[in-house]
């Protein structure tokens, strides 16, 4: 999936299970709560506070992201418009399809980013250069007139 733009990152509310001795639980089912297989769990965690993360597409990869503790900005583009999601609650989930450049900012202290990817680790699915990105994603469109 190629042509996917910023209005296919969507922030889902995840349930909440409000628990009787205080604190809350959010389960997630495969397929159910996010739109694909989970096949990878990964947290990113001592991420200094302020600093940035991301700068990345994947070719085929779909996420869904939390932050599972803290706060961050994830700030979406598909080269033609930018899109800022703030995950500031472990019940808000940002799913990410593939071929969406994406950066992580603003991490608050103690932040932790979980996500749940739809396939192992592989470095071949990553775009790295926002540029070479740009010109795979939209290389089917035809130029202006
Ligand atoms: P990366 O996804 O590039 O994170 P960021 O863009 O936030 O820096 O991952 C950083 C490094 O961690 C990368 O060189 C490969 C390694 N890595 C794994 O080995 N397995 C994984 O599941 C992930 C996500 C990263």
């Amino acid at each position: 999936m190629n042509n996917t733009t910023c209005e296919d990152c969507k922030l889902i509310d995840l349930t909440v299970i409000q628990t009787p001795r205080q604190g809350a639980i959010t389960p997630i089912y495969n397929s159910v709560h996010v739109p694909f297989d989970i096949k990878r769990v990964y947290y990113l965690y001592d991420v200094p506070a302020g600093s940035e993360r991301g700068g990345h597409a994947h070719k085929a990869l779909q996420q869904l992201i939390i932050a599972a503790s803290g706060s961050f900005d994830v700030v979406v583009d598909d080269g033609k418009s930018q899109r800022s999601f703030c995950l500031n609650r472990p019940s808000y989930g940002l799913y990410m399809p593939s071929m969406m450049w994406r950066e992580l900012k603003n991490f608050s202290g103690g932040g932790i980013c979980l996500v749940l990817a739809s396939l192992p680790y592989d470095e071949s699915d990553y775009y790295r250069e926002y540029e070479q990105f740009i010109k795979e994603k939209w290389r089917n469109e035809n130029p202006l007139p």
